[in-house]
């Protein structure tokens, strides 16, 4: 672990002076030249962040967030200086991917989404360079690498010039930091150090993908950069990977992003239209209960103690920009459970009718709802064998 101590925390927003940012910058890159870790912001996620080049920050990074060894991590690159580079031959020189294994058809669908979505938050998964370490890619043959957009993350990366792992700064399965405050709360005693860079713009992970050899998206994990933004630009309709998929990723464990406190999604938060699944465990629980709605309504359970509206605009991005945010604090809320609408709800539309339309698919809904749904997952679990 880096330090007994509890993490230092540095501004690097715009309230702080430059002389303070760049004495912060300075600092994280000493920090990271000598092997050790640093929380810092994207516009995704916070990350916890370590030289991908050093095996040693690397067996950090998992040891810190208590990751098995099998979850790869994602390589945070630098935006390149000056126009008109070839960002993946580039990748190729610094030993970061082998251009040369990407088919024609494969080169072209990923230089286009490069073109248009990097610096942001869209992660590829590339054929790995001599100079990845099996820890970052677990031993798989394929590298994530991320250009973040976010102008600290950047500074960061420019200064230290060497890529950035970094996988999301909370402890493994844990709900995803989106201020630097989750970080401290979720490492502070693992870190020295935590860049602050603000509320997370975003506040979901990016989207994976990885293009099969002749030339279609895969969507490995559904992510801030919704689908019909990348089908717009690829022009096919980006494949979503089932959990076994050969090419599916190896973290999107079933259960994740969770909070401590068991979660409930429903379609509806009327107690008259809880399954009955979810009345019984709803009636065991008897007790108090957190809601964590999309849209503002006033809540219609009596043992309701806390009530989170994500959107005061009814708008997916701003509750992806609230969910994890949120999440935590009902986590930290004087309630026993959480009950989650389901994002569709307040759309009007039933799990069975609407989910395939057009316009929903194109949208951020699919992407918190499979947050939502592995939040879940663990109290289902819960109420059957209990
Ligand atoms: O927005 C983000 O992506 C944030 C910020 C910090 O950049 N990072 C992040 O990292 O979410 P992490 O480690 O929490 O999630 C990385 C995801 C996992 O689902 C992992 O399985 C997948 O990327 N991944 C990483 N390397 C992979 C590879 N070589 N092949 C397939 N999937 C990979
Ligand atoms: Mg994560």
């Amino acid at each position: 672990m880096d330090s007994k101590n509890k993490a230092e925390i540095f501004d690097v927003t715009e309230n702080a002076s430059a002389t303070e940012r760049a004495l912060a910058f300075e600092k994280a890159c000493r920090v990271l030249q000598t092997g050790h870790l640093v929380g810092i912001p994207t516009e995704t996620v916070y990350g916890l962040a370590g030289n991908a080049f050093d095996l040693n920050a690397l067996t950090q990074i998992f040891q810190a967030k208590e990751r098995p060894l099998f979850d790869p991590l994602i390589c945070h690159i630098a935006e390149p200086e000056g126009k008109n580079i070839d960002i993946l031959s580039q990748l190729d020189e610094s030993g970061l991917i082998d251009n040369e294994k990407l088919t024609d058809a494969a080169r072209q669908g990923i230089q286009a989404l490069i073109s248009v979505y990097w610096p942001g938050p869209l992660t590829l998964i590339l054929p790995r360079g001599k100079r990845v370490h099996d820890l970052v890619t677990s031993g798989l043959d394929h590298v994530a690498i991320r250009m973040p957009a976010h102008p600290a993350a950047q500074e960061l990366l420019k200064r230290c010039q060497f890529p950035l792992a970094a996988p999301s700064a909370n402890r493994f399965g844990r709900i995803s930091p989106t201020q630097a405050a989750a970080v401290f709360q979720e490492l502070g005693d693992r870190i020295s150090m935590i860049l602050d860079g603000g509320q997370c713009q975003f506040g979901l992970e990016s989207t994976v993908v990885r293009f099969r050899e002749t030339g279609e998206p895969v969507v490995l994990r559904l992510g801030a950069l919704p689908l019909s933004q990348i089908e717009s630009i690829v022009g096919a309709n980006a494949i979503t990977a089932s959990a076994n998929e050969k090419l599916a990723s190896p973290g999107t464990h079933h259960t994740h992003y969770a909070p401590r406190k068991p979660l409930l999604i429903s379609d509806s938060l009327l107690p008259s239209e809880l399954t009955e699944e979810q009345a019984a465990t709803y009636h065991w629980l008897q007790k108090k209960i957190g809601i964590l709605r999309f849209r503002a309504e006033p809540p219609q359970f009596e043992s309701v103690h806390h009530s989170y509206t994500l959107s005061s605009l009814n708008g997916f991005r701003e509750a992806a920009q609230n969910f994890f945010k949120t999440l935590r604090a009902l986590d930290m809320a004087p309630v026993d459970v959480i009950l989650a609408e389901s994002p569709f709800a307040h759309l009007g539309i039933s799990k069975t009718s609407g989910l395939n339309s057009e316009n929903l698919r194109s949208g951020l809904g699919f992407a918190l709802e499979d947050r939502l749904k592995r939040a879940s997952s663990g109290y289902f679990k819960m109420s059957s064998s209990s």
